[in-house]
């Protein structure tokens, strides 16, 4: 494999930003099929430059503060991460509030606006749709959505594509089918928007029906609650946790969280080729034993959060005229 030189790097960081002006990633909504190809192609140069010692550190100086109000595992841990791979560095504190001014009563606005003022940039995952729209309208330092409650999760569904391109080569007359909880899997909202932009993708939504998509997400997919129905046919078997959390009702979560376990069995039926995706965490819908089949990639999907983490980060902070002279 050819190693991207650092010259290449900076010439598609430069692309990115030329086509995704934005300081803030709010939504899948504001890329442009044209923004979202040079991203992949950047997130593309950053993991081959990754694998190989070979990035420079573009984000020395800058800092991160990852301010989550609802718990992570994978979004935190590979923003802190990216960072540093970047050469900048994290405000330590602030990932879990309980110990900040928010138990005093402090509002979210407030504690971002103080932040801002000590970081270049804010990763906000909060429990409230739509807050991260309001905030930018206030807050004018960088700004990603890490989650917002039954939302959006672009970062997740932007590692998601660059996975399944990564893996697949191309959408190209791909059928994706996605199951579980899709009324409030922010993952698959974004996801969906994604995919939307790509000619000759079909589609599959597999969910009870109390858990449909949202129509502001729909686009006349096919809809079914078999799973065994359609996943002959699948490429991407994109596979979601019931979001226990976000049940009104606790029994209607216990009707619903063993109802589509992949396994030996289910898998059956399924191509050989085809690739099994989960944004993680999982609780009981995929067998352990599923982990030692090639066809899943749940757990290369985290690693390459860390290489889309890492060019959305170039995108947002990265000062073409600062640096230039120092690594190219
Ligand atoms: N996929 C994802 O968002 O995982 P975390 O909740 O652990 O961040």
């Amino acid at each position: 494999m050819n190693i991207p030189v650092q010259k290449e790097l900076f010439e598609r960081i430069c692309i990115l930003q030329e086509s995704y002006t934005e300081n803030n990633i709010v939504s899948v909504q504001q890329f442009s099929f044209e923004a979202l190809t040079h991203l992949m192609n950047l997130i593309s140069c950053i993991h081959v430059l990754t694998e190989n010692n070979a990035m420079p550190p573009v984000l020395a100086n800058k800092i991160l503060a990852a301010i989550f109000y609802e718990p992570s595992t994978r979004t935190s841990a590979s923003f802190i991460s990216a960072m540093y791979k970047l050469g900048g560095s994290v405000l330590p504190f602030i990932a879990g509030m309980e110990s900040s001014s928010v138990r005093k009563g402090e509002t979210v606005v407030d504690t971002l606006k103080t932040i801002a003022q000590l970081s270049d940039l804010l990763v906000l995952r909060h429990p409230e749709k739509g807050i991260h729209t309001t905030l930018v309208a206030n807050i004018f330092s960088p700004l990603i959505n890490a989650g917002d409650g039954y939302g959006e999760h672009p970062t997740q569904a932007l590692l998601d594509l660059y996975t399944i391109l990564r893996e697949k080569q191309s959408l190209e007359n791909k059928t994706v089918t996605i199951v579980g909880d899709l009324l409030y899997g922010r993952t698959v909202h974004s996801l969906i928007r994604l995919l939307h932009h790509f000619e000759n993708v079909h589609i599959q939504l597999v969910s009870p029906r109390d858990l449909a998509l949202p129509r502001e997400y729909y686009s006349g997919e096919k809809e079914t609650e078999s799973l065994e129905e359609v996943i002959g046919e699948s490429d991407v078997l994109y596979v979601t946790r019931m979001q226990r959390e976000r049940f009104k009702n606790p029994e209607s979560y216990d009707q619903y969280k063993s109802l589509y376990l992949i396994n030996k069995d289910t898998l059956h039926h399924a191509k050989n080729n085809l690739i099994i995706m989960h944004p993680l965490p999982r609780v009981n819908e995929i067998d352990p034993l599923v982990d030692k089949d090639t066809r899943a990639v749940y757990f290369k999907q985290v690693k390459n959060g860390l290489y889309t983490r890492m060019a959305l980060m170039c995108l947002l902070l990265f000062d073409r005229n600062s640096h230039f002279y120092d690594f190219f």
